[in-house]
């Protein structure tokens, strides 16, 4: 899987009793020639092509040729992790990999948790023919369909076009809110990058990222420690921020808040 990447991701291979092999991830996504020289005969490739969590790269052309061709050639899946979906800020959204040629490999997965509501509960999966009824059964075992009622209320929305138009506004609205709190904290955070729907504001490696969190928890806010990302002791530190629920009148005072927080732990 991406280092770094998905923490609840790594802990769901983990608690299904596999071994997690990470592999670095630079401006064109996974290093898949890094991936195939460490874990050849891995059974699964755990990515989010799309924009990778939580750099926000997208996978490069080369490289998922280069995956979609290890798959097919090792008889391995790959699990497309396609939590963003189409909710890219900048520029067009590349195709999956689930749609494409090799997509017999590919097991996808989409959310409506940020293109929509994390409170809808609402997610499905694209599943190559050869697994579907595995799938299905446990589906059906372990995984309880989310209400019928939401569901039907979702496809109709779909059906008649309000989720692009939906998807179109809420770019525009994320656009800004990120643009907005960008200029507000780049002073105290110098190397501050867009990453898909929010922030990275890197820090130094003296400073623990860990800590920065409690604090900023203390005032009401909740990034995440990039540090907790990463599998190996060879982490970047720095706080993932996300843009989502700013409001666009309170985004000033926010950012002040951790600005504040950032300066006391810095004098402390
Ligand atoms: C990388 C990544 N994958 C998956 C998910 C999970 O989405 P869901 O809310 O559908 O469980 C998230 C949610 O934050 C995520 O960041």
């Amino acid at each position: 899987m991406e280092e770094p990447g998905y923490p609840l991701g790594r802990r769901a291979l983990e608690l299904a009793g596999l071994t997690v092999v990470p592999i670095p991830v630079d401006m064109e996504g996974i290093n898949v020639e890094i991936g195939i020289a460490q874990a050849a005969d891995a059974l699964i490739a755990l990515v989010t092509p799309g924009q990778q969590a939580p750099l926000g790269v997208t996978l490069s052309s080369n490289r998922r040729r280069d995956l979609l061709k290890w798959a097919r050639t090792q008889n391995a899946w790959i699990v497309e992790d396609d939590y963003l979906g189409e909710l890219q800020l900048d520029g067009r959204a590349k195709s999956a990999l689930a749609s494409g040629d090799g997509a017999e490999r590919v097991i996808h997965i989409g959310t409506f948790s940020k293109t929509m509501s994390p409170s809808l509960g609402l997610g499905f999966m694209v599943v190559p023919k050869l697994v579907t009824e595995k799938f299905v059964e446990i589906a059906a075992v372990m995984l309880p369909a989310p209400n019928r009622t939401t569901q039907l209320a979702m496809a109709e929305f779909l059906a008649d076009g309000h989720f692009l138009r939906h998807l179109r506004q809420m770019k525009d609205l994320y656009f800004v809110r990120r643009e907005k709190a960008m200029t507000h904290l780049s002073k105290s955070f110098p190397q501050i990058k867009e990453s898909g729907l929010g922030l990275i504001a890197f820090c130094s490696e003296t400073v623990d990222d860990v800590m920065l969190v409690a604090a900023a928890r203390e005032q009401g806010l909740a990034p995440s420690p990039l540090s907790s990302w990463y599998i190996t002791a060879n982490n970047k530190r720095g706080l993932i921020l996300s843009i989502t629920n700013l409001n666009t009148n309170n985004i000033a005072n926010a950012c002040g808040t951790l600005n504040d927080v950032i300066e006391a732990q810095i004098k402390a």
